[in-house]
C-alpha cells in the first residue's frame, strides 16, 4: 500500500497487515517519516492532550538471574559490583519520590528472587499509604502466586516487555527462559486486573523489518496499556557485544506506529531513548510519559543495564521541577491531579 494512505488508515484505527507495516518501517523517505510523526502528534494530543505523566523509577536491586544476551547485568557478568537495597532504603526512597511530586513509583530490579514474595508485598503495601500514588511493579518472571499476591497488596501495574517477537531469536538472547513463558506471564498480569506494560528493543541483532512489525502487533494482542519502545544499545560486556546500537530514527518512527495503533496506551519516552537525546523528538512523535530515575545516588551506576544511563546527582524535587520548565518550554505541563 501507498505509504501516505497506510498512515492515514492507521490514524483511523485500522489494523495495518505486518508486511505492509514492515514496508513502512523501512521507508527511508523523510516525508513519509514527517507524515507518520504528524499523525502520531496529533492522535496523542487527541486522546492524551498535552499533559505528560512523569513516574519515577527505584531500580532496588541489580542481582540477576538471567542470561539476556543484550543486557549489561546479566548473572553470568561478574565485573558488575551487585547491589541490593534493604527495604528501608527503598523506602526511603519511594517516600523522596512522593514528597517532591510524583505520582507513580516504579520499582524495578533484576530477578532476584532473595525479595520474597512477602517482602515485596509489605513494600508495595507501604508505598501504597504514602497518598495518591499508583506503584508500578517491574521484576521479571516470577509464580504467578506472588504476581496475584502483590495485586492483593495494592500494586496497581506491571512492566513486562516482549522485547522480540520472535520466538528463535528471543529463545537464543534468553537462555535462561522462553518466549511461551514471557508471553504467559503477560496474560496473567492482564488476567489479574493489572495494567499491564509491554514493549521491546529496536535494532536487537536480527531483528528484520518484517519482525518490527510483528513486535508492534504484538503490543495490541497483549492488550497492553502501556508500551516501553527503545533502542538496543551495546554493552560490551554481554554475548551481542560489537553489534551496532539501534537507530533513534527508526526508534522514534516505531513509537510513532504505536500510537496510531494504540491510541489510549501510556508511551514512554524510554529510558534508552533519552540516552541517545530523543527525548524532545519523542514527545512530538507519539510518547506522552516520562520516566526519571529515583534510585540513590549511590547505586545508580551500578544499574548498568546499558551504557551512557544518566547518573546526576541533584534532589529529585529539582529534577521534578526543572524537568516541568524543560515541559513547560515544550508547551507541554506535567499531568498532576487527584488521579494517579
Ligand atoms: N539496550 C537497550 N535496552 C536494554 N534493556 C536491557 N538491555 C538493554 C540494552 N543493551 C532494556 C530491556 C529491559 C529493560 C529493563 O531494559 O528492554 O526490559
Amino acid at each position: 500500500m501507498e505509504p501516505f494512505n497506510l498512515i492515514r488508515q492507521m490514524e483511523q484505527e485500522e489494523t495495518p497487515a505486518a508486511e505492509e507495516l514492515a514496508e513502512l518501517l523501512a521507508n527511508s523517505d523523510k516525508k513519509v517519516h514527517a507524515a507518520l510523526f504528524e499523525a502520531a502528534d496529533r492522535v496523542r494530543k487527541n486522546f492524551h492532550g498535552n499533559a505528560v505523566h512523569v513516574r519515577a523509577i527505584i531500580e532496588f536491586s541489580n542481582v540477576c538471574r538471567c542470561e539476556c544476551a543484550y543486557c549489561g547485568l546479566h548473572a553470568k557478568n561478574h565485573k558488575v559490583i551487585r547491589y541490593q537495597m534493604s527495604k528501608e532504603e527503598i523506602l526511603n526512597a519511594a517516600q523522596d519520590a512522593v514528597t517532591a511530586g510524583y505520582q507513580t513509583v516504579i520499582l524495578q530490579s533484576g530477578e532476584d528472587y532473595s525479595y520474597s514474595r512477602e517482602t515485596i508485598g509489605q513494600i508495595v503495601s507501604s508505598i501504597k499509604q504514602m497518598g495518591n500514588v499508583a506503584v508500578t511493579l517491574s521484576l521479571g518472571e516470577r509464580p504467578f502466586a506472588d504476581y496475584a499476591y502483590w495485586k492483593s497488596c495494592g500494586a496497581d501495574r506491571y512492566l513486562i516487555k516482549h522485547e522480540i517477537s520472535d520466538e528463535v531469536i528471543y529463545n537464543r538472547y534468553h537462555p535462561h527462559s522462553n518466549f511461551q513463558n514471557r508471553l504467559s506471564c503477560q496474560r496473567e498480569l492482564y488476567r489479574l486486573g493489572y495494567e499491564l506494560g509491554g514493549g521491546f528493543m529496536t535494532g536487537l541483532p536480527g531483528q528484520t523489518p518484517f519482525i518490527l512489525a510483528n513486535d508492534l502487533l504484538l503490543l495490541k494482542k497483549m492488550r497492553v496499556s502501556m508500551a516501553g519502545i527503545g533502542p538496543y544499545i551495546c554493552h560490551n560486556e554481554t554475548a551481542l557485544r560489537k553489534n551496532p546500537d539501534g537507530d533513534v530514527n527508526l526508534t522514534l518512527r516505531v513509537v510513532a506506529v504505536a500510537r496510531l495503533i494504540l491510541p489510549y496506551a501510556h508511551l514512554p519516552s524510554t529510558t534508552a531513548v533519552n540516552v541517545k537525546g530523543g527525548l524532545k523528538n519523542a514527545l512530538n512523535c507519539g510518547a506522552n510519559v516520562i520516566m526519571q530515575k529515583a534510585t540513590p545516588y549511590q547505586y545508580r551506576n551500578l544499574y548498568d543495564i546499558y551504557p551512557g544511563r544518566d547518573s546526576k546527582n541533584i534532589p529529585l524535587k529539582e529534577q521534578y521541577e526543572s524537568l516541568r520548565s524543560e515541559l513547560n518550554k515544550l508547551g507541554r505541563t506535567i499531568y498532576e491531579n487527584g488521579d494517579a
